[in-house]
């Protein structure tokens, strides 16, 4: 029997063939050194890494384990650099910004920057499990959040066939909230109905059997919630007007939406793509720290004691006879570091501004690699509003307008005050809101936010903001790749530059992830492991 017939012909499930050792979780077990302590041929080695991020501090702990003598330099007084939680009395200045500290509650947080881990990121839940990290569920995707389209009334569209304009006919469904589990299965239930029809009258252009037939319609009544006549005419699956009771109560349910009216409602617009729930990175199960996702750099940074350097702003990278020679600010004055090796993590629009010998490809890589602008505002409520009356639990709604996303936490539910996100956006809309002062950033998730919860304009309490392309040493969300800059700027980052090795979500094809700057950093130890072996 093949491998591929007997996974073709046993019941198994994924854990099932893990176990017999025919799935491989490939990104963590793919790295091939020695385990702890039992090769220590670093020899004392001197390496300096630039950056105390994820791919910095893992590249520091990899090393340290095989006899390495590491030190990383750290321009911010922290650890963690994009992955950062917000709680009360984190203070932070974006570049031409003023000073911002939160007055979150004691137990109230949010996620700054990375906030989710997808189940299949298997060296970042690795990392978690070595280092003793506790996790918990992330609710990403929640049929109870919602869609709102915000369709203004003046918008004028060309009428056919004139030059003429007339105003654009207001959808019925803009300008109003709507469960996503409403427009789900509606839209399933039309979708689903219009293709049982195409089979009921043998137009499909497919060569099916009678039975196939009769499968595929099942699973279209199915998956559509279709009747016996095969049209789709409503169901509970959205939800009750009146929920079923005790005695004589059934629960009422409401007509489902028509087809055109969702058809033109606006939700086809990119932005409310249901992306939420297939995309790989995006497919339940997610998971985050417990308390924030900041318990992860802390984990690294506890191992690391004594080996980062805090508000060591690096200006100078030096290729020098024996190494490197590194120039930073150290509390206002210049200092100096020497090393065999170098390993820089830093984001390719900070190393850009650096004075240094690195070579034209990787200058280049770091000129024209674009970052994402990309932010995000934490709002304080008196009350978990979203919870007590709306029944959501994490999760997130969607809208068009410029907050583009609210996050619900995925913890503390039940708890009397929260703190949810009141905007992620990216582009074009994170551009045009981190150019705010912060005070109307504020004003602006506020007035948009409450388009969705009216109950912004009583519960509110404070906020603190962040634009990614404004926070200081890092001035970008993540590097952002199309496949010219790929193939023309990606593999000078791959390679060595002499003895200085480049790490970070911008050297992989999981950027915007803990993943990638985890990947990249074990790449980098395997690198300098065998050039020195
Ligand atoms: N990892 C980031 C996030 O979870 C950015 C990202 C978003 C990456 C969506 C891929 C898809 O928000």
């Amino acid at each position: 029997m093949t491998r591929r017939d007997f996974i073709n012909r046993t019941s198994a499930g994924y854990a099932g063939l893990s176990a017999w050792g025919l799935l491989r979780a490939a990104p963590a077990a793919a790295f091939s050194l020695p385990a702890n302590g039992t090769d220590t041929h670093g020899n004392g080695r001197r390496v300096v890494i630039l950056g105390a991020g994820l791919a910095g501090m893992a590249t520091a702990y990899e090393l340290g384990k095989l006899g390495y003598d590491c030190t990383l330099l750290e321009a911010r007084n922290r650890s963690g650099g994009r992955v950062w939680t917000i709680r009360g009395g984190t203070s932070e200045t974006e570049l031409g910004g003023t000073p911002q500290t939160s007055q979150f509650a004691p137990g109230n947080y949010f996620n700054a920057g990375a906030a989710r881990i997808p189940h299949h990121h298997q060296l970042t839940l690795q990392y978690c499990r070595e280092l003793g990290v506790p996790l918990e569920i992330f609710n990403g995707s929640n049929e109870a959040a919602y869609l709102y389209n915000h369709q203004p009334a003046s918008g004028l569209t060309a009428a056919a066939g004139g030059g003429a304009t007339q105003p654009a006919a207001v959808s019925p469904l803009a300008n109003r909230r709507m469960r996503i589990k409403e427009y789900h299965n509606d839209m399933r239930g039309y979708t689903t109905e219009l293709l049982a029809k195409a089979l009921d009258q043998g137009q499909l252009d497919q060569n099916l059997t009678k039975e196939d037939v009769e499968k595929l319609v099942d699973f279209l009544k199915n998956e559509g919630d279709l009747n016996t006549a095969h049209l789709y005419k409503g169901t509970n699956r959205r939800g009750y007007k009146t929920q079923p009771g005790a005695g004589p109560t059934p629960g009422e349910v409401v007509d489902p939406y028509g087809l055109t009216d969702l058809l033109r409602s606006g939700f086809m617009q990119p932005v409310f793509y249901n992306v939420g729930d297939y995309i790989y990175e995006q497919q339940t199960t997610l998971m985050q720290p417990v308390g924030g996702m900041d318990a992860i750099p802390k984990a690294f940074e506890a191992r690391l004691a004594g080996k980062i350097q805090f508000n060591a702003r690096v200006t100078e990278l030096r290729k020098t006879e024996k190494g490197v020679r590194v120039v930073y600010q150290k509390g206002g004055k210049p200092a100096e570091m020497e090393a065999e090796f170098c390993v820089c993590t830093l984001p390719l629009p900070v190393l850009k501004n650096i004075e240094s010998d690195i070579s034209g490809t990787v200058k280049r890589a770091a000129d024209f690699v674009p970052y994402i602008k990309t932010g995000k505002i934490g709002l304080q409520f008196k009350r978990r509003f979203w919870e007590e009356d709306d029944g959501i639990y994490g999760g997130i709604s969607r809208t068009n307008m410029d907050i583009n996303q609210i996050w619900y936490p995925s913890y503390g539910f039940m708890k009397p005050t929260g703190v949810l996100i009141g905007y992620y956006n990216f582009y074009g809309r994170a551009e045009a809101v981190g150019a705010l002062p912060v005070a109307e950033r504020q004003q602006l998730a506020l007035a948009q936010g409450k388009q969705i919860h009216p109950q912004y304009a009583t519960e509110f309490e404070n906020a603190f903001s962040l634009a990614w392309h404004r926070i200081p040493h890092s001035e970008g969300g993540w590097a952002m790749y199309d496949d010219a800059t790929r193939r023309k700027q990606y593999p000078a980052l791959l390679e060595p530059d002499g003895p200085i090795y480049f790490a970070g979500e911008h050297t992989t094809y999981l950027t915007a992830w803990m993943a990638g700057a985890l990947t990249s950093a074990r790449r980098a130890v395997e690198a300098i492991h065998k050039r020195v072996g």
